[in-house]
C-alpha cells in the first residue's frame, strides 16, 4: 500500500503545554486543553489533612478505593476486573500498544501524537488514514483495517478539531474484524456539550471483546499535574495488559483526589455550561475578525485557520509580544502551517486571547 500521510519526520511526540517552551515567557497558557474550572479550593484543604499519610504510605497497587468510585461515576454495571488505572491516560497508551501491537496498526489521523509513538515503539508499521472533511473516513478504516492489523487508533472527540464522530466510532466497532483491537480514546468525552452519555461506547465493551476505552482525569477533572487516566475494556484484556503494568504505577494522592472528585456531581455540569458559553464568546469574537476563521468543535478547545500566515509565526508572535502560549498545530502528523488551536478558559483569560488576536490585524 502506499503511504497516505507521512508522519513529522525526526521527533518523537511533541505536545503543547509550559514547558515545551521556555516556561518563564508564558503568561498564560492556552495550548493544554484542560477543563477551565479547575480545581476546588475546598477539596484543596481536604486533600492537605491526609497529604501525610498519602506521601509516606505506599499506596494501594490495585487502586481499590478509586475503582469503587469510577464505576460508581460511570454507572454501568461493571466491576473492577474491567477497569486499569493509569499515571495518566498516556501511560495506558504505551501499555496497551506494548501488549497487543507487533505488525500494523491503523491510525485516523490528524489527531494525538502519542498513539503512532506507541505503535513504532512497540514495532509496528503505521497506516495513517486522512480525515474527510474533518470527520474519521469511516469506509477506509475498514477497508485499511483488514490483514493483519492488530489495532486502530481513533479519538472521540478528536484532537485537535475537537469534533465529535460517534456514528461513525459506532459503524467501526461493528464493522471490524474481531481479531483487531479498537482503541478508541475518549479523553475528552465528559466535557462536551451534550455530554459524554450519548457518545460515549464505553457499555458496548459488555459485547466487544476487541474495544478498549480510554478515559483521562487529567482533562475531565483539571488534574493534568497529577497524572491519572484509566481504560475499560473486557476483563482478559486488562489480564493482558498488566502484564506490562508496573507496581505503584498510581500514587496516593493522585488516587485519593481521583476519589474525591468523582463526589461532586455538579463539577462537570459546570464546567461544561462555562465551556459552552465561552467558546460561543470567543468563536463570536474571532469571527469579527478576518485573519483568524474559527472552527467548530464540540469541546473545550478548537481549531483557528490562521490562513495565509503560518501557524508557527503565530504562536511565536503571542507568545514573545503577550506572553500567551497557543499549540501551533504543524507538528500533528497530517497538518501542515495553517492551524493553531487554543483552549477555552475563563472569561478574562478568554478576553486577553481575543485582544492579542485582534491586535494582529483587522
Ligand atoms: C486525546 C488525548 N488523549 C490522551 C491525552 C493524555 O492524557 P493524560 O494527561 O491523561 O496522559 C491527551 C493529552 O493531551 C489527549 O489529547
Amino acid at each position: 500500500m502506499k503511504p497516505m500521510m507521512k508522519s513529522k519526520p525526526d521527533q518523537d511526540c511533541l505536545h503543547g503545554g509550559v514547558y515545551s517552551v521556555n516556561p518563564g515567557l508564558v503568561q498564560l497558557d492556552f495550548s493544554s486543553n484542560v477543563n477551565p474550572l479547575g480545581i476546588s479550593k475546598h477539596l484543596l484543604r481536604d486533600l492537605y489533612s491526609e497529604l501525610n499519610s498519602l506521601c509516606t504510605t505506599y499506596p494501594d497497587p490495585l487502586c481499590r478505593e478509586l475503582k469503587n468510585s469510577i464505576l460508581d461515576y460511570l454507572g454501568i454495571g461493571l466491576d473492577p476486573s474491567w477497569l486499569l488505572i493509569g499515571n495518566g491516560a498516556t501511560e495506558l497508551i504505551h501499555i496497551f500498544a506494548r501488549t497487543f501491537i507487533r505488525r500494523n496498526v491503523v491510525i485516523s489521523a490528524p489527531t494525538f501524537c502519542e498513539y503512532e509513538l506507541s505503535a513504532r515503539r512497540a514495532g509496528a508499521t503505521v497506516k495513517f488514514v486522512p480525515l474527510k472533511n474533518w470527520k474519521p473516513d469511516t469506509e477506509k478504516i475498514l477497508k485499511e483495517s483488514t490483514n493483519g492489523c492488530d489495532a486502530v487508533f481513533l479519538c472521540n472527540p478528536n484532537n485537535p478539531t475537537g469534533i465529535l464522530s460517534t456514528v461513525s466510532m459506532r459503524q467501526i466497532i461493528e464493522n471490524i474484524s474481531s481479531d483487531t483491537q479498537i482503541f478508541i480514546d475518549e479523553c475528552f468525552i465528559e466535557l462536551v456539550d451534550e455530554g459524554d452519555k450519548k457518545n460515549t461506547m464505553i457499555e458496548m465493551v459488555s459485547d466487544y471483546k476487541n474495544l478498549v476505552i480510554l478515559r483521562s482525569m487529567t482533562k475531565s477533572f483539571c488534574l493534568a499535574g497529577i497524572r491519572l487516566g484509566y481504560c475499560v475494556c473486557n476483563p482478559k484484556l486488562i489480564n493482558r495488559m498488566l502484564e506490562n503494568k508496573i507496581s505503584w504505577n498510581v500514587n496516593g494522592v493522585a488516587q485519593k483526589l481521583g476519589t474525591m472528585v468523582l463526589k461532586d456531581p455538579s463539577y462537570l455540569e459546570k464546567s461544561k455550561r462555562l465551556i459552552q458559553r465561552e467558546r460561543n464568546f470567543m468563536m463570536n469574537e474571532l469571527g469579527k475578525t478576518t485573519k483568524f476563521s474559527p472552527m467548530l468543535s464540540d469541546v473545550n478547545f478548537f481549531l483557528i485557520d490562521v490562513s495565509n500566515q503560518s501557524s508557527v509565526e503565530v504562536r511565536n508572535y503571542l507568545l514573545s509580544k503577550r506572553g500567551i502560549l497557543v499549540r501551533d498545530c504543524s507538528t500533528f502528523t497530517g497538518m501542515g502551517l495553517r492551524h493553531i488551536r487554543v483552549a477555552v478558559k475563563k472569561h478574562i483569560e478568554n478576553t486577553t486571547l481575543i485582544d492579542a488576536f485582534k491586535s494582529m490585524g483587522p
